[in-house]
């Protein structure tokens, strides 16, 4: 049963907040951006309450293990974590353990990480190994690096045990934009049908040719759906970040498995901060000078005419231009400035972005429904011509140390403090409280359209 009776309902969704949209600053820029960011695709999902059960209950969690994670694409590693025929990777999600193998130049692997003697695991730690195969530390059985079982230690008692019945057990494994996906589903259909407008779009920011300059992965007090959500809307930018920007984001919804953000950097409107109570940001309206300093660019007067985001990210384009190594004359103000943000279902995010290249995972931690692992990664453009250098070792924190502790983060970390700091107290505010988590029409239509495909899985797969 919808809270919006009949009337409204026509209406619901279709408010915005007042001033310039997205694509109206877009096409004001002075390096306009290609196609797939002019668009705009939204459509109202319904207004019900999203039951906080969802976050706290262990039954809930055990459905998830059951039906979602079993079930859904999931990347694991970067191709450049296995460069060589017999690196593995080792991704854990929940119960499951998966090991993923480069056999050979052209193909990668994706095993249970499970013994098919008496199941013990293989390899015992998430993460990079090298072995040119792998065997079970238990009675010795062994394999190739593609699956293939050797011959067993006292073979003669298990003639039960021929002709690739004990192989280990392949998972579904395909790649996209660098990164390595497995589903554990023998019946999964091809990642493609997932991955929606995301080869297209991210066909003009090929994401493959990026590096991974930094990743962090942190635990965090609260349920994994929860900290996604705290990353999928700018809705909490004027509280959590006591920021005047984050209004007039726009909200897309691509299918069941795509959605995405665009929020402007470098320019706000005045106009829309009239809808938030308070004085903090009535004051008169920012200079495009004062813009520009927020930036932190302080030396550069602007000449009559320039603009905060044309000057930032020229400057961006000149200076990122040689640190890289990397020809970015063509990069559109938008992707070189913007916070553009792609959400994969059910726990990945990508960013197209030059300044704000970032890419998510979000997953429970074990069978923990308080915690979570949040994987985040920067990946830089690589030179043309250039092979990828070997990845950094994650950054690892636990749920009580600061991001700032991560040093390569820079002044991001502080930011990321902020962005995490509220997850205890709603973590332990879903288990006071009477009622659902209410959500925004537009801003925060990304969570519920997240939960309405949640509950496909949970329901009918
Ligand atoms: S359980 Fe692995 S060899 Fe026996
Ligand atoms: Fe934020």
């Amino acid at each position: 049963m919808s809270n919006t009776d009949n009337k409204t309902l026509k209406a619901a969704g279709l408010a915005r907040a007042s001033g310039p949209t997205i694509a109206d600053t877009l096409q004001a820029d002075g390096n306009p951006p290609p196609a797939p960011l002019l668009e705009s695709h939204y459509e109202f999902l319904g207004d019900n309450d999203i039951p906080t059960s969802r976050y706290t209950s262990a039954e809930f969690e055990q459905q998830e293990m059951q039906k979602l994670w079993p079930k859904a694409w999931q990347w694991a590693c970067r191709e450049e974590h296995i460069p060589d025929a017999g690196d593995s990777y080792v991704y854990d999600i929940g119960n499951y353990s998966i090991i993923i193998v480069r056999v050979d130049e052209h193909t990668i692997n994706a095993y249970l990480n499970s013994c098919t003697h008496r199941g013990t695991r293989l390899l015992a730690e998430e993460g990079s190994n090298y072995s040119p195969g792998f065997s079970c530390p238990f009675h010795g059985w062994s394999w190739q690096v593609d699956g293939t079982l050797n011959p067993l230690p006292g073979q003669w008692d298990f003639p039960h045990v021929a002709n690739g019945s004990h192989n280990l057990q392949a998972v579904k494994c395909e790649q996209w934009g660098g990164f390595v996906f497995f589903n554990i589903d023998p019946e999964a259909k091809p990642l493609a049908d997932y991955l929606d407008v995301l080869p297209e779009h991210f066909s003009h920011f090929p994401l493959d040719r990026r590096r991974i300059k930094v990743h962090v992965q942190k635990i965090l007090p609260a349920n994994w759906k929860a900290a996604q959500e705290a990353f999928m809307e700018a809705y909490h930018n004027f509280e959590t970040h006591d920021s005047p920007t984050g209004a007039n984001a726009q909200y897309d919804i691509f299918g069941k498995y795509v959605s995405r953000f665009i929020h402007n950097i470098g320019n706000y409107s005045p106009q829309s901060l009239s809808d938030y109570p308070g004085d903090k940001w009535r004051e008169p309206p920012l200079t495009e000078q004062q813009l520009l300093e927020m930036l932190a660019i302080e030396d550069r007067v602007l000449a009559e005419g320039e603009t905060a985001r044309s000057v930032a990210a020229q400057t961006m384009r000149d200076t990122m231009s040689s640190s890289l190594g990397v020809d970015l004359s063509t990069c559109s103000d938008s992707i070189m400035l913007d916070s553009i943000e792609y959400h994969l279902f059910p726990n990945m995010f990508f960013f197209p972005g030059i300044a704000i290249p970032m890419v998510y995972r979000f997953r429970p931690m074990g069978n923990d429904v308080d915690h979570c692992i949040f994987d985040m990664m920067i990946l830089e453009p690589l030179a043309e011509g250039a092979s990828h250098p070997e990845p950094p070792e994650p950054i690892k924190l636990s749920v009580e140390q600061s991001y700032t502790e991560a040093e390569a983060l820079g002044w991001l970390g502080s930011i990321y403090d902020e962005d995490t700091g509220n997850l205890q107290l709603q973590q332990q505010g879903f288990k006071t409280t009477r009622k659902g988590l209410t959500l925004g029409n537009y801003q925060e239509a990304r969570i519920r359209r997240v939960h309405l495909t949640l509950e496909e899985f949970l329901g009918s797969h």
